[in-house]
């Protein structure tokens, strides 16, 4: 069979070029392009790579078009009601299911890695009180580099599944020092005893002076959270790890480089954006305004946990989330949560709106969850940090897959130069 091109013809030349296509198991084909500037003279050019592959994987699929979202082929739907996150973490980072013997082996793994170094500790107490918790989280994680200098040794299997299992185990324990932080309380080590999410919960709101029972509702609604935020193909803060560990640097930085990414509002910050913008409007009365303010070119206001850049249909993870935030907050007996009425009102109105449904602008995964976490008692700052706890083990999943790519290259794209052409050097007097 002959294997399939596409011609691309310089109609100022007449010069033609044939390029191979590949074929992927799910999604669209692609245009090998990497000989086009030897063979044509050209770069493509693309900016915020709207449909530029990057990378090649086996992980994540994503189809904007009909909402679909898979983890290594299983829909997210169906991971979300039955399995925990920690099972999800197997399956990203192995590809496969665990057996019962193989998911209580990987929780042991992760367990024996929960504590960060004691002198760690002591960088918190370099923040002020009101330091913003991914700024702590995304210095402390980077400073996990200085500590595991056998990570950089990226050819040895043993050493790389450690670090998957460090950085997995230690992110929690980081994120729950930040909160204790920034609250002024004492940190709360892990304890081996308890599931991943549950020593996340006592790590985050235990105390020396009470018992602290951990809320079921709470510890499920969590962890099915973390399910729906673990990977999502090459966003933002997937593709910086990527692009930062394909120089072989160690991949605690790398990791560290993923958390700044995922801070920003237009990626994992939207969360605590949408809270702080349900709180600015503040009454469903408002909600007509806001959306005009949204609409207004000259407005800066955007709704914030609306749109995606993949996503031109619904978010998966956002009706798991909705209806995860209606069981949660009934079951906290908070229904009538002002900011969720708030929340239902803006999505009810901007989806009945021709300027949303047009630009195909449809609630994300960030509009429900911090609904749901600031019902169970988090702070808005700490929503990217939680996000952060569960796309760390996409992160990882996609490092482990990327360095061990027998055809990895360092990630250096070109670009179109549109700058001041060539010109001599003038002395300063003569300026
Ligand atoms: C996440 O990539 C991932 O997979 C990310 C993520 C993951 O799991 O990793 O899914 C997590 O980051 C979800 C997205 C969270 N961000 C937000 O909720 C912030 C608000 N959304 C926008 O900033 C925006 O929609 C983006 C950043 C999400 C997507 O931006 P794009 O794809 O670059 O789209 P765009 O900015 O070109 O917008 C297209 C049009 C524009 O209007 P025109 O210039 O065509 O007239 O839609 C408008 C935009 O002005 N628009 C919005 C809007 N989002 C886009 N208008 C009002 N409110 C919005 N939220």
């Amino acid at each position: 069979m002959t294997s399939r091109t596409v011609t691309v013809t310089d109609n100022t030349t007449g010069k033609r070029i044939e390029m191979p296509v590949r074929e992927g198991t799910h999604g669209p084909p692609v245009v090998e392009i990497k000989d086009l500037y030897k063979e044509f003279g050209y770069f493509t050019y693309d900016a915020g790579f709207t449909s530029t592959a990057s990378c090649r994987s086996d992980i994540t699929f994503i189809d904007g078009e009909n909402g679909i979202l898979l983890y290594r082929g299983y829909p997210i739907e169906q991971l979300a009601e039955h399995s925990s996150f920690l099972e999800v973490s197997y399956l990203l980072l192995h590809g496969e299911l665990p057996t019962r013997e193989e998911l209580d082996a990987f929780n042991q793994a992760v367990t024996e890695h929960t504590m960060i170094n004691e002198s760690l500790k002591e960088f918190f107490d370099g923040f002020h009180y009101d330091a913003h918790p991914m700024a702590m989280l995304t210095g402390v994680v980077a400073s996990l580099s200085a500590f595991y200098h056998d990570a950089i040794n990226l050819g040895d299997p043993g050493n790389r599944m450690l670090t998957c299992h460090r950085v997995l185990a230690k992110m929690p324990t980081i994120a729950a020092a930040a909160y204790k932080h920034m609250m002024g309380e004492p940190f709360v080590y892990p304890l081996n005893r308890l599931y991943h999410t549950e020593n996340l919960l006592n790590m985050l709101f235990s105390r020396p002076t009470e018992p602290y029972e951990i809320n079921p509702i709470h510890a499920r609604a969590l962890d099915q959270l973390l399910i729906l935020h673990a990977d999502h193909e090459q966003n933002a803060s997937a593709a910086t790890v990527r692009l930062t560990s394909s120089t072989g640097t160690n991949p605690f930085a790398s990791i560290a480089s993923g958390c700044a990414a995922l801070w920003g509002p237009a990626h994992g910050g939207a969360n605590e954006a949408v809270l702080n913008m349900l709180h600015e409007i503040g009454d469903v009365s408002q909600v007509p305004r806001y959306l005009e303010k949204a609409k207004d070119k000259d407005d800066p206001f955007r709704l914030m946990g609306f749109g995606h850049r993949v996503y031109k249909n619904f978010d998966p993870r956002a009706k798991v989330m909705k209806q995860s935030a209606d069981e949660v907050l009934e079951l906290l007996g908070v229904e009538n949560n002002p900011t969720l009425q708030v929340a239902k009102e803006l999505e009810k109105q901007a989806l009945a709106d021709p300027y949303f449904t047009d630009k195909k602008l449809f609630p994300n995964v960030d509009f429900y969850s911090g609904i749901i976490l600031e019902a169970m008692g988090f702070p808005t700052a700490m929503f990217t940090p939680i996000f952060a706890v569960s796309r760390t083990i996409g992160w990882i999943s996609q490092w482990k897959e990327m360095i061990t790519d027998p055809q990895l290259k360092i990630g250096r794209p070109r670009q179109l130069y549109q700058g001041v052409t060539l010109r001599d050097y003038t002395d300063i007097e003569t300026r």
